[in-house]
């Protein structure tokens, strides 16, 4: 009924290979980082993004997550979906464009969700730094 098989063979490879694990270096220019957390169980997640001044447009991610193989997998897929777009782009994924990537079952919604703040207040705070007196997100 569910795609229980296509489920495990992209979370596991996401999750068995992730896709730009770390971060960018302390005071690295361009950076924006969300660090988010999902309160029903805890879990932790960071993305930094790094965004080329001129264009706009994101030129590389990082991601460091603590939780699930879920989480992990949608934030890995996050930061290859990102890679190259503008902000604008990058901040109209949603979560259930992940979820449906990955099918992910309902029971882990929260956790694509995770990717989809996280993204969200990396871009929020690479805006903040480029222009603190006209932060309007
Ligand atoms: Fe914490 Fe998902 S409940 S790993
Ligand atoms: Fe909580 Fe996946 S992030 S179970």
């Amino acid at each position: 009924p569910f795609g229980v098989r296509s489920y495990h063979e992209k979370v596991i490879d996401h999750y068995e290979r992730p896709r730009n694990v770390g971060s960018f270096p302390k005071g690295e220019a361009g950076v924006g980082t969300g660090l988010v957390g999902a309160p029903a169980c805890g879990d932790v997640m960071k993305l930094q993004i790094k965004v080329d001044d001129a264009t706009g447009k994101i030129t590389d991610v990082k991601f460091k997550t603590f939780g699930c193989g879920s989480a992990i997998a949608s934030s890995s897929f996050m930061t290859e979906r990102v890679r190259g777009m503008t902000l604008e782009e990058a901040g109209k994924i949603k979560n259930t464009e992940i979820a449906k990537e990955l099918c992910l079952p309902p029971v882990k919604l929260h956790c694509s969700m995770l990717a989809e703040d996280a993204i969200k207040s990396a871009i929020k705070d690479y805006n903040s730094r480029r222009k603190p007196a006209a932060a309007t997100v």
